[in-house]
């Protein structure tokens, strides 16, 4: 078997086999497969797509490229989530302490920033020493102890994936309901979770842009963990506008802090606790996540989720004075916010230019293994439906050259769109898809174009 003919069937619009699959993720993860034929390959998958049965393919073949944890034997179920990317989404900082607070261990494998949308690791990497590189046995022996870890994948937990991830940032190959739910499912695969909520974005600021797309990608998804015996929830949620306010590596870890202390954004603080609920309900502490989000609720407003908190950031090296006061964070060099130009209804804050502004900035990378600008971002003062009055602050911008400054001015104007009649507030959500009842045999599309 060569790579080229996989990468031209492929290209070619043919079904590839398990065994070419196989060959091919192996190959590719131990260096005999090259960067520019996985990209090539990687291009081919999301012009012409894949079946079920290839996607479930690639996915197991990117989980069994390292090892396969089993955490049956350290807690007794192991729940996790992941969001398909977003803009301002440090959704995970807030749920994960939160959920391990109310009782349910969460052992959680995330990934770096993707085009437009942030990475957990690179925020969590902004609070200096935080470690997001634990081997396997740092990894079950942390579970063991607190319950609570939040790390990336090592060079033994699905590292195909991690490979592939970082080409597919800097090649266009983003976009693809088969490339993104084999890389989300091969991690929480590989790192042992029995019961997985899915935050699967839909809107401009979303991998997915229509609906339609994000419920088949929340379908593929809640098909490959039922293939896999897994329990799995998705949730189509609201990515039109970004979530909360804060977008950029150290700003989010801020507003994160902020809402473990219950003054955070509402949309964020109720978008984390719906998303708690339903892993409480799935990893059967709570009777529904109606239940599991009064409890996740409780956690919050009691400061224990915070300490949780605290304790993950200790156990993974971080320095906990930069947690205690967020004010130590480096601040970047120009700080300006910008005011309304007009009064008026607001229509839109285009969530995809927000997130290509802070990149722009410095907050996400153009190319593979650039470093990241910790301090530079986005603060969004409002939501779409606020009514403002001209002058009133509209956004503050965290630059630290004076020309990214004024590139993300003009961007950020241009993102906020008006209206004079009032504008309805967006929904935070807009369905689920449940992995026992939604699914039929025979339901899901085997071609899965978007
Ligand atoms: N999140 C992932 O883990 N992988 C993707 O491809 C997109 C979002």
């Amino acid at each position: 078997m060569r790579a080229v003919d996989i990468i031209v069937k492929k290209r070619d619009k043919e079904e590839l086999t398990r065994q070419e699959i196989e060959f091919f993720i192996q190959g590719f993860t131990r260096g005999d497969i090259a960067d520019y034929q996985a990209s090539a390959w990687a291009m081919a998958v999301v012009l012409n797509s894949m079946t079920l049965r290839e996607i479930t393919d690639l996915t197991l073949a990117m989980a069994f490229s390292g090892d396969v944890l089993d955490l049956s034997q350290v807690v007794p179920i192991a729940v996790d989530k992941h969001s398909t990317g977003g803009v301002g989404d440090k959704t995970t900082l807030v749920v994960e302490p939160t959920v391990a607070a109310c009782g349910l261990p969460v052992a959680k494998m995330s990934g770096r920033g993707l085009g437009f949308s942030g990475g957990t690791l690179d925020k969590m990497e902004s609070i200096p020493g935080y470690r997001v590189n634990l081997t396997t046995d740092e990894f079950l022996d942390q579970l063991r102890r607190i319950g609570l870890v939040l790390t990336g994948q090592t060079a033994n937990l699905a590292p195909a994936d991690g490979k592939l991830y970082s080409l597919r940032d800097v090649t266009g190959t983003v976009q693809s309901i088969p490339l993104i739910a084999s890389s989300v499912m091969s991690k929480k695969i590989a790192a042992g979770a029995q019961a997985i909520v899915l935050d699967v974005k839909v809107g401009c600021g979303a991998f997915m842009t229509s609906l339609e797309a994000g419920r088949v990608l929340a379908e593929t998804m809640a098909w490959i963990a039922k293939l896999s015996e897994r329990k799995a929830v998705a949730l189509l949620s609201d990515m039109n506008q970004p979530l909360g306010n804060a977008v950029g590596n150290s700003l989010e870890v801020r507003e994160a802090i902020q809402t473990l202390h219950g003054h955070g954004p509402v949309d964020f603080q109720e978008h984390c606790l719906v998303l708690a609920g339903h892993m409480l309900a799935l990893g059967g502490l709570a009777p529904d996540e109606d239940a599991g989000r009064g409890m996740a609720e409780q956690a919050l407003l009691q400061g224990k989720a915070w300490q949780r908190f605290r304790e993950l950031v200790q156990a993974q090296g971080g320095d906990l004075r930069y947690l205690d006061e967020p004010e130590n964070f480096p601040r970047a060099a120009f700080i300006e916010t910008v005011a309304a130009p007009r009064s008026g209804y607001l229509q839109g804050i285009h969530a995809r230019i927000v997130g290509e502004t802070a990149v722009l900035l410095g907050a996400g990378r153009a190319k593979k293994g650039d470093p990241i600008d910790h301090a530079v971002g986005i603060m969004i003062h409002h939501k779409v439906g606020d009514h403002l009055r001209e002058g009133q602050p509209l956004f503050t911008i965290h630059a630290n050259q004076p020309e990214t400054l004024a590139q993300a001015r003009q961007a950020l104007l241009e993102a906020h769109t008006w209206s004079d009649e009032p504008v309805e507030p967006l929904p935070l959500f807009y369905g689920l898809v449940k992995w026992s009842d939604d699914l039929q045999p025979g339901s899901p599309p085997t071609e899965l174009k978007q």
